[in-house]
């Protein structure tokens, strides 16, 4: 019985001394094996048992217990002892189920496109597009812009240079201008040149709008880019007049911004409308009026510069800026948050 009691007592102090000097999480598992293991130490104690006198058994199989308890016990501490000086420890769980990748969104500008574009298609409305490569024809002469007019100064426009024979643009700034009236190759300034590409291939009734890029050299600022979207419309038939553009802007600012939005006509002039207004709202938060964009009555030049006799036929169209209607519908204060492709702004939509 002593024998067996001092063998378990060696065992517990030869643990616990052991267990102290193992240092790294490969000698407390290599302890582990010897003491806790299946054929471990105290597994061997247990099997003493098998030897003690039966009335003894009782209080040998507690011994043996507590020390097995003592030595998990210790074990344990260890452990996590030495996981806490071993420096970060995983938080993460690897083993939990994935989940699905965040994704990103559609820009808010092209949110706002679509929802333009479905407004239209309510009004009887078809899109449409054109390049945004020009030539000087379909950007300003057959839109009634003759070559004096200040629009088509170079400073005012992104020209192209016209490539040489060889393929190479010539030195930046010569020649861009030096061609047959019309021919010149620009970055579209306004997508009133889709009226005109539109106007030579379908006959009236016409009745589109058009969204798309247009650009002008504009220093940035709070309200303008160099690049930016505008959404035209055209509609052209018999007996079209004022009265139809009037109540379909009117419908369309009011659907879109609300019943109670403030909306006004003010008398102006473009080359290609007669008569000619701008339409500004009213934007609440900046408490003053914002232009959308200019409007008219289609010119009779430009009719006749698309073959459409304007004896019979009348037509209206508008040209608004998209990034202003996206501004006060959704209380966007700076156009160039649109292109800075700050996530935290984007992710708001
Ligand atoms: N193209 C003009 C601009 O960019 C806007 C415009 C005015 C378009 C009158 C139109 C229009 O269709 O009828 O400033």
């Amino acid at each position: 019985m002593s024998d067996v009691q001092a063998q378990i007592d060696e065992t517990h102090r030869q643990g616990e001394a052991e267990l102290r000097d193992a240092r790294t999480a490969d000698a407390v598992e290599q302890w582990r094996i010897k003491y806790l293991g299946t054929k471990g130490a105290v597994r061997n104690l247990m099997q003493l048992l098998g030897k003690v006198p039966k009335e003894q058994k009782p209080v040998v199989g507690q011994r043996v217990n507590a020390v097995k308890d003592q030595l998990t016990a210790a074990f344990e501490a260890r452990k996590s002892e030495l996981s806490a000086s071993a420096g970060p420890v995983m938080t993460e769980d690897v083993t939990e189920p994935g989940r699905r990748p965040e994704i990103g969104n559609r820009h808010i500008l092209m949110k706002v496109v679509d929802e333009l574009v479905e407004l239209f298609a309510r009004l009887g409305f078809s899109v449409a597009s054109g390049p945004e490569v020009e030539d000087e024809f379909h950007n300003f002469v057959a839109l009634n812009i003759p070559k004096s007019h200040p629009a088509r100064d170079p400073l005012d426009n992104f020209y192209l240079a016209p490539e040489t024979g060889e393929g190479k643009a010539p030195p930046a700034g010569s020649q861009a201008l030096d061609q047959p009236d019309g021919q010149a190759l620009l970055l579209r300034t306004q997508t009133s040149t889709v009226q005109i590409r539109v106007m030579e291939q379908q006959r009236p009734p016409i009745r589109v709008v058009i969204p798309g890029r247009v650009y002008r050299p504009d220093t940035h600022d709070e309200t303008h880019l160099s690049m930016f979207h505008q959404l035209e419309a055209l509609v052209v038939g018999r007996d079209v007049t004022m009265v139809d553009l009037k109540s379909t802007v009117l419908q369309f600012v009011k659907a879109y911004f609300g019943e109670n939005t403030r909306v006004r006509f003010r008398p102006s002039f473009f080359p290609f409308t007669e008569p000619s207004a701008e339409v500004d709202v009213w934007f609440e938060d900046k408490q003053r009026w914002i232009e959308l964009g200019g409007c008219g009555m289609v010119h009779p030049n430009v009719l006749t510069a698309c073959n459409i006799d304007p004896e019979v036929y009348s037509g209206w169209a508008f040209g608004f800026g998209i990034e202003r209607i996206a501004m006060r519908k959704y209380g966007i204060h700076d156009i160039r948050l649109f292109v800075e492709n700050d996530v935290r702004f984007l992710k708001q939509f």
